[in-house]
């Protein structure tokens, strides 16, 4: 039996975007640079495309990613190297390996990477902390999944379970910041902007490949994206990345009902904090607050927010499954979205581009970061969904 609960929808009409504080330029190259880097899979699924009623559905599979299993890393790199430049005035373009950079940053050491998490992020700095040869310690909130937490141990950081939310495992980890300790976090605050907006500009390289895999591919260019909305990082660089598109694709931002933080700030018309706990499965999407520079390109760019229940994130793992992709909970919000939509919202169909012939974006944020629960939603193991 498929989900039955409405999901909330509230449309938006879209603005000119305004300027971003810094450019993305040079991001892709510096992906490039780093060990095991290969653009992640894009690839069609008839079945999911017939299932929703759509001409075609389009997986950007981020659940191996420069060996971790999330996107995340492309916005925790880039915000950990560009951090640790400047804090070290280190020439930019002075390596070319990731030994080299390591080399160079050696004088400049003891430093140390700190931020708060839901899982991903914090793993992805802890990893980045670990080529680098820096130390790392990361905050996550209480009844963060003893995977998510041995996962970030297991890349040598210092992991603090806070008491609380991830709100206030971000209060804490901004505490620490000092001349050896550089916070590198994916959400911003009053005074503390620069960083959380080199985590959007490194996720510009997800949205680089689709573009180029499109081309190379013959597929055609999505008119329909769904962005999974934790702070909103995600889709501020989606949204960045059709600024001045045509013709632009319909882009959707999501969020689990208990932690709708964005669609408070949408209504309020400003930036809110939505009370805990933000009990959901998504995880990487339990935040109450969104992060105030994202928040100006998701008001102007979102087409629609929605908000819903964990049901259909984990009716969308077990369809995924069936087609041999395996996502995590909150790696399956956005096809969970799609699925609330048609099923619940067909009147919204035309609106929000989701016709006969209409292309989805589905980017699959992550894998099976929590294998226990994985199991207990799909029947099935990970390791098991190709046997
Ligand atoms: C797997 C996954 N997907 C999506 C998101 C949402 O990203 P953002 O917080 O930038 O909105 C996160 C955030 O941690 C995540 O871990």
């Amino acid at each position: 039996m498929p989900p039955t609960s409405d999901p909330k929808v509230l449309l938006n009409e879209i603005s000119e975007l305004p300027m971003t504080s810094s450019a993305s330029r040079g991001v892709l190259q510096f992906h490039e640079r780093l060990p095991g880097y290969a653009p992640t899979p894009l690839f069609s699924v008839q079945g999911l495309a017939d299932r929703l009623g759509v001409g075609t559905v389009l997986i950007k599979d981020e659940s191996e990613r420069l060996g971790l299993p999330a996107f995340k890393m492309l916005g925790a790199s880039w915000a950990s190297y560009r951090s640790i430049i400047a804090h070290t005035g280190l020439d930019p373009d002075a390596w070319s390996t990731i030994e080299e950079l390591t080399e160079r940053i050696r004088p400049h050491l003891p430093l140390t990477l700190a931020t708060a998490t839901d899982g991903n992020h914090g793993r992805a700095v802890a990893r980045i902390a670990r080529l680098l040869g820096l130390r790392a310690r990361i905050w996550v909130p209480v009844g963060t999944a003893d995977a998510r937490v041995r996962a970030i141990e297991s890349e040598g950081a210092t992991v603090t379970v806070t008491d609380g939310t991830y709100d206030d495992a971000v209060a804490e980890a901004a505490l620490v910041a000092d001349e050896a300790t550089l916070v590198v976090s994916d959400t911003s605050w009053l005074g503390y902007e620069v960083v959380p907006q080199w985590v959007i500009d490194g996720y510009s390289t997800m949205m680089s490949e689709v573009a180029d895999q499109t081309v190379k591919a013959g597929l055609s260019e999505p008119t329909v994206i769904v962005a999974p909305m934790g702070v909103g990082a995600l889709g501020a660089a989606i949204v960045s990345h059709y600024a001045g598109h045509e013709p632009r694709p319909v882009i959707v931002g999501c969020e689990p009902t208990n932690a709708a933080c964005v669609m408070a700030a949408f209504e309020a018309g400003e930036v809110v904090t939505v009370p805990g706990p933000h009990d959901t499965i998504m995880v990487g999407l339990s935040c109450g607050t969104a992060s105030p520079i994202a928040f100006p390109t998701i008001k102007a760019g979102l087409n629609a927010t929605v908000s819903f229940d964990d049901e259909w994130a984990e009716e969308a793992m077990r369809l995924l499954a069936a087609e041999g992709v395996i996502s995590g909970e909150t790696g399956a919000a956005a096809l969970g979205t799609l699925l609330a939509l048609v099923d619940r919202r067909p009147d919204l169909r035309g609106e929000l581009n989701l016709g006969p012939r209409d292309v989805a974006l589905v980017i699959v944020t992550e894998g099976a970061t929590d294998p226990v629960n994985y199991r207990s939603i799909v029947g099935v193991g990970p390791n098991e969904v190709y046997a």
